[in-house]
């Protein structure tokens, strides 16, 4: 094997390969395939022994070893790795693979034309300087407890549980959230730890998702499906975009557990169909809502608010729209029933943003960039749907 005198230190500290060997590595990952599945170099991403001229192989900084063998001790070492440059990838020696990064730093007003990726980041929860709790999820390795929150999850109920029962089903919290695994959102939730809970994920088949191992769920979300855009939705446009998806509810029972709303609430439970949810007029489902609705098909409604989605119908990728149907990419949407539906992820973002509550857009922080706020005419967040109240 190659040697790597050339080891440095750099990057707060981080140890690098930068030689033959990295070369080497090169060399196999431009032969690798371009499947969603971890391709390249097992040296990318694993280390036997976690030693090479007797220092350690991590790219992460800790020491090592780590479960699975891999290079960095947390999923956070690998996908918050500063060398990642999503879009081009090209630091992958130090990077390894095609990781997507999950603290990209560039959101821009709607994390739709920088580096940010689908799931939001990272970056603003983790920078301590901003206590910026409510920029994001506290997951452990990534910040400490919410300072307002604590470890339980707003509107939590320990009944969104056909996915695996989150925090053992108990009605306290008394553990921070994770990556994955019992107290966090990826992964087996019968699993105490992340590595347990993802085992066998990255190199899944994922060429169809049907929910049933953590391979076949969208982005190792067990039990969730969707259409996943390749590039996790770096710089997305109407044609090229995750599919995410949703139910057209007709009462307030969440009946499909695999929508990405469900997701949201097997933590968040009563935000999606929670108890009070009963309508002023007694009914439990329909306008005048005590919250707001999600997996909630617009096509379903009379009101031409509605129908006037982000002006032409296109797909929005500042207020996306969950379908029932995700075989594909959808350009536009109210073209036939079930694809034009209400989800969580409409207004947030999974992961979190430069705004509060992990909110997609900036909502009350100076009120004024909800209106056409990219200097071009109006519809932006809210009024992306809401299209007669701009
Ligand atoms: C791009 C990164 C990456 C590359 C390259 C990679 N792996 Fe992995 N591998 C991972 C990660 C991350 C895990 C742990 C999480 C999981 O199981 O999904 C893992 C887990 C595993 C596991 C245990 C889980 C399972 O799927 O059985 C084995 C075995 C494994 N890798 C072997 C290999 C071999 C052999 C190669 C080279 C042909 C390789 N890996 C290349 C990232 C990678
Ligand atoms: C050794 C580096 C490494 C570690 C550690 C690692 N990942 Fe990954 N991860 C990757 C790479 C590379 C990819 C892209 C290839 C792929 O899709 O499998 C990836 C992809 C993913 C994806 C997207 C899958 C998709 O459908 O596109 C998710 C979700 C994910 N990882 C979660 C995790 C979680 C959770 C952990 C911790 C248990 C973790 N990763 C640990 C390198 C890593
Ligand atoms: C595994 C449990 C879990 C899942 C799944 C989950 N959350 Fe959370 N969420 C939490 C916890 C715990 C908190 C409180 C602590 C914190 O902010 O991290 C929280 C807090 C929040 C907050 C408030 C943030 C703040 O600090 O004020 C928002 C908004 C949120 N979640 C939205 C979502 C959305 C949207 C989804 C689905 C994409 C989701 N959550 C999925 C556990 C979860
Ligand atoms: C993805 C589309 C979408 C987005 C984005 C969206 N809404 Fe809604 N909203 C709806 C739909 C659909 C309804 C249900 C309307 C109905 O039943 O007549 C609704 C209902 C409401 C209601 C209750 C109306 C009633 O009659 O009870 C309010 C208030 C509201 N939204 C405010 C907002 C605000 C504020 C934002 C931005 C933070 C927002 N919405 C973003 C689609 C959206
Ligand atoms: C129409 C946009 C919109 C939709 C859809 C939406 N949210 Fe929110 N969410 C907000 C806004 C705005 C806030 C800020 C607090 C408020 O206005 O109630 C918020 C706040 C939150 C909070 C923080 C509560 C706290 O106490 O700090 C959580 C958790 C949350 N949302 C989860 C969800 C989940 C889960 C779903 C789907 C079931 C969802 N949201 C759907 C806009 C939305």
């Amino acid at each position: 094997m190659n040697t790597n005198k050339g080891r440095k230190k750099m990057n707060g500290g981080k140890f690098k390969l930068l030689t033959l060997l990295a070369a080497t590595a090169l060399v196999l990952f431009c032969a690798g395939n371009v499947l969603a599945a971890a391709s390249g170099a097992c040296v990318n991403c694993h280390t036997m022994h976690n030693s090479q001229d007797g220092a350690s192989m991590m790219v992460d900084g800790t020491d090592g070893p780590a479960p699975a063998l891999v290079r960095a001790a947390s999923c956070y070492g690998c996908h918050g790795d500063v060398d990642i440059v999503n879009g081009t990838w090209d630091n992958f020696l130090t990077a390894p693979g095609k990781t997507p990064r999950i603290n990209a730093q560039t959101y821009g007003d709607y994390g739709v034309s920088g580096d940010t990726l689908a799931g939001g980041s990272f970056y603003w929860v983790d920078d301590a300087g901003m206590a910026a709790d409510a920029k994001g999820h506290n997951v452990v390795s990534v910040a400490g407890q919410d300072g307002k929150l604590g470890y339980q999850p707003p509107g939590w109920d320990p009944n969104f549980s056909v996915n695996g029962q989150i925090n053992g089903g108990a009605e306290t919290w008394n553990n921070q959230l994770t990556c994955a695994g019992v107290t966090g959102c990826h992964g087996d939730h019968t699993a105490t730890d992340d590595f347990t809970a993802v085992k066998g994920g990255h190199h899944g088949d994922d060429s169809e998702l049907d929910g049933s191992t953590v391979a076949k769920s969208y982005r190792f979300l067990k039990g969730i499906i969707g259409y996943e855009d390749p590039e996790w939705e770096f710089q997305p446009t109407a044609t090229k975009h995750n599919q995410y998806h949703g139910e057209a509810r007709t009462a307030d029972t969440a009946t499909n557990t695999k929508t990405i709303s469900y997701l949201c609430a097997e933590c968040h439970g009563d935000f999606h169909s929670g108890e009070g949810t009963l309508g002023a007029d007694g009914t439990t489902w329909g306008a005048p809502w005590l919250r707001h609705p999600t997996d909630l098909d617009m096509n379903d409604l009379p009101n031409t608010e509605y129908a006037l989605y982000n002006g032409d119908k296109s797909y929005s990728v500042v207020a996306p729209v969950a379908s029932e149907d995700v075989s594909a990419v959808k350009s536009s949407v109210l073209v036939g029933a079930g694809d034009a539906v209400v989800t969580c992820i409409s207004c947030h973002r999974a992961h979190g943003s430069p705004f509060d509550d992990l909110l997609r857009w900036k909502y009350n922080e100076d009120g004024h960039l909800m209106v056409a706020a990219n200097g071009t005419s109006g519809n932006v967040g809210c009024f992306v749907c809401h299209t007669t109240k701009d």
